[in-house]
């Protein structure tokens, strides 16, 4: 029964909002420990050397995360197979082909911010991307994160990709943030919903931004006590 009902279109959407806020979750959180950069790297480098000394909580996070993420992923990609096959049928009404403009923008922002965070995934945490800036230790010894985020930062292309992916986020988290209100059965105050998700996706695109925008101008520099491990 529970199965038959994930199968089906509706299930499927209930999938989605909820992996949704999941994502949604992780990204503010995230978001919010980053921000510790502007406290500076005793700050930044202690929260990570934290996170990395709790493995019984990291790694089920991780896990969820990463299940969430794929079901996520998988399941929009079978929804919009589905809404293309639907599509193949003569529109009856406007309306129609506005819903599935907007779903087009939202699978395109998805696939480039997958994009995004395979080549954010290779530069902060496996450091394959820029090697010399992962392997920076601080005064205490600990993974110098703070140098090796505004190292990174200081690169044109680098820190210009990030902001426009964080653009793509907020232009995928708007349209997402109301339609995953609508899922679950909230859509009766949806122009209030509708502007929640753009302030909310606002809020995460100025968070993130500010800080390739702070190395841009100066406002954030690395300290030059890390040494290469
Ligand atoms: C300017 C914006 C961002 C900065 C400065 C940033 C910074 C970082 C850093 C430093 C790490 C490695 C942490 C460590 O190993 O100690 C990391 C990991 C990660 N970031 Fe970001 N991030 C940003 C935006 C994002 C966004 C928008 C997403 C998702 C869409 C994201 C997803 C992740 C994931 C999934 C990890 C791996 C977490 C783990 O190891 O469990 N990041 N990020």
């Amino acid at each position: 029964m529970c199965l038959k009902f994930l199968k089906s279109s509706v299930g499927r959407k209930y999938l989605m909002a909820v992996t949704g806020v999941f994502l949604l979750g992780f990204v503010v959180a995230h978001m919010l420990g980053n921000l510790q950069i502007f406290l500076g790297p005793e700050a930044l480098n202690s929260y990570a050397e934290h996170l990395q000394n709790l493995p019984a909580l990291l790694w089920p996070a991780r896990a969820v995360l990463l299940g969430a993420f794929i079901l996520h992923v998988g399941v929009s990609i079978s929804l919009a197979i589905e809404n293309r096959r639907a599509r193949s049928i003569p529109y009856a009404c406007g309306a129609t082909v506005e819903a599935s403009y907007a779903s087009r923008t939202m699978v395109m922002s998805g696939l480039i911010i997958l994009a995004f965070l395979i080549y954010h995934l290779l530069n902060f945490t496996f450091g394959v991307t820029h090697p010399r800036f992962f392997h920076l230790v601080d005064a205490k010894g600990r993974h110098d994160v703070y140098s090796m985020v505004i190292l990174s930062f200081r690169e044109l292309p680098v820190s210009g990709a990030y902001v426009a992916a964080m653009g793509l986020l907020c232009l995928h988290l708007s349209h997402g943030i109301s339609g995953l209100f609508q899922s679950l059965g909230l859509a009766g105050a949806m122009p209030a919903l509708k502007r929640a998700g753009a302030v909310i996706a606002l809020v995460i695109f100025a968070g993130n931004s500010s800080i390739p925008l702070a190395v841009w101008l100066g406002w954030l520099k690395a300290v030059g006590g890390g040494s290469v491990e």
